[in-house]
């Protein structure tokens, strides 16, 4: 079958077409809903300060040691393993990753279906003479109905799938390279917009300038969990980008310009965000609903405000789009090569799984939510066995799979086909997959334990 496989391989057809589908991945509603509601939460600009710390000394390596996995297998997120380390036990990481991919795409949706809402709600005016209240209402009886959120993530997941389903290069990355430049234009303007209001200042300042009292051991551990999430590593999707990455083209170089862009992406979320919430006077801990709750307000209190608000909605659910074929690639890829489906049906299959659980999920918001466990509704539940176990864990394994396992002659071999990673990088390199990511991820892992009996 491996042959076969070879040849039916799909590539992406140049380095842009990597970079934008990678990107694609990584920037979504963890960059624009979540990381501008933690960094309010967990206190701004000090926030920032490690989250980037993290993202360079943590997320750059397990994002090129993904690439590295991917492309010398030329396989899916389980298959890679199976080629790389044959006859071991490193194949689990693979099944670690297609079971947090199937896991976060179930709520991931149900937060892309609200997007979509919101969507229609900005076309119809839906916020105009509402107040704060009225608008905030409007969240919870939304989120918490029984139909209506159920077929928006439905409809959300019939997305996902169709650009899954057309494939590698004339779906995945030709959508992305559309996509996320438009992205980058409508959040540009959102920013020139946001920054231009009278009393923005505050939300500049409140961004960047470090009180670094206001950091707790909490907060440092989100800040490393975030840069997991938001990077789309620790799961596989980026073992199974690698894949369809070309020889020639630069992996470390891919790898940091993604990295870059992902991050550039947050911090434009923030300057849209932030400067807008302290010129109403919204609070910016409000939590997840900062988006949701509060910039409707902000919308449609701003001069222009409903075609920003349309806009702005619209950017959310490209953002999520370009992650969520990412998610749904690492199932579907794992169904075609390691049990030989074709494409089509693979996508049915795991849209149709994934939607079920997706459901329960969008279920627990409302009528489902009296069943908890350990305090926690199913879409919490979900996200955090997914979020703060699963990708841990898996970039954990990842990490001492190349530090330990595939070891520095054999990454300086694959980093060397077109590109190099030399002499004092790739000391830096291995020095940080043998040793700072498995010690900061154990950190993490021993916080959450530590939740737990709280
Ligand atoms: N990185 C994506 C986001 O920020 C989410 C994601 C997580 C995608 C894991 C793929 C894998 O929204």
């Amino acid at each position: 079958m491996s042959e076969r496989n070879k040849h039916k391989r799909d590539f992406f057809s140049s380095k842009f077409g990597v970079i934008a589908a990678a990107a694609g991945s990584a920037i979504g509603l963890g960059n624009i809903w979540k990381f501008p509601y933690i960094t309010g939460v967990y206190g701004g600009a000090a926030f920032l300060f490690v989250y980037l710390l993290f993202i360079l000394a943590i997320g750059l390596p397990v994002m090129l040691s993904e690439f590295i996995i991917g492309r010398s297998s030329r396989r899916n997120a389980f298959g890679a393993f199976k080629v790389l380390a044959p006859g071991t036990s490193w194949k689990y990481i693979g099944v670690l990753g297609v079971s947090a991919a199937f896991l976060i795409l179930s709520f991931y949706c149900v937060v892309a279906g609200w997007s979509l809402q919101y969507v229609i709600l900005s076309f119809e005016n839906g916020f105009s003479n509402k107040s704060p209240e009225e608008i905030g209402a409007m969240f919870t009886s939304f989120t918490e109905a029984p139909i209506r959120p159920v077929i928006t993530q439905l409809i959300f997941m019939l997305l996902t799938a169709a650009i899954v389903i057309i494939g590698i290069k004339k779906g995945i990355e030709k959508y992305s390279k559309i996509l996320m430049p438009v992205l980058v234009v409508i959040l540009i303007i959102l920013c020139i917009k946001s920054v231009s209001l009278e009393g923005a200042k505050a939300g500049l300042v409140f961004l960047f300038n470090p009180d670094f009292s206001k950091l707790t051991g909490d907060g440092i551990l989100v800040a490393l969990g975030h840069a997991f999430f938001t990077l789309s590593i620790g799961m596989g999707a980026l073992i199974t980008y690698g894949s369809y990455i070309r020889e020639n083209n630069n992996m470390a170089n891919i790898a940091v310009n993604v990295t870059v862009a992902d991050t550039v992406i947050a911090i434009l979320a923030g300057i849209a965000i932030f400067p807008a919430v302290f010129a109403f006077g919204i609070e910016p801990g409000e939590g997840p609903g900062l988006i949701f709750i509060t910039l409707p307000n902000v919308f449609h209190q701003m001069q222009g405000g409903y075609i920003f608000s349309v806009l702005f909605f619209i950017l959310l659910s490209i953002a999520a789009l370009t992650s969520s074929i990412s998610i749904l690639e690492v199932v579907v890829a794992y169904f075609m090569e390691e049990f030989e489906i074709g494409r089509k049906l693979s996508t049915v299959i795991a849209a149709i799984l994934i939607s079920v659980l997706g459901v329960l999920c969008s279920l627990s918001m409302g009528v489902l939510s009296p069943f908890t466990l350990f305090g926690l509704n199913i879409f919490d539940l979900i996200d955090w066995i997914s979020t703060n176990m699963l990708l841990p864990i898996g970039g954990l394994l990842i990490a001492l799979f190349i530090g330990w396992f595939f070891r520095r002659n054999r990454v300086q071999e694959e980093v060397s086909k077109g590109g190099k990673l030399t002499g004092i990088y790739l000391t830096v390199f291995m020095f940080l997959v043998k040793f700072v990511v498995p010690v900061a991820i154990a950190i993490i892992m021993m916080n959450k334990v530590g939740l737990l009996k709280f």
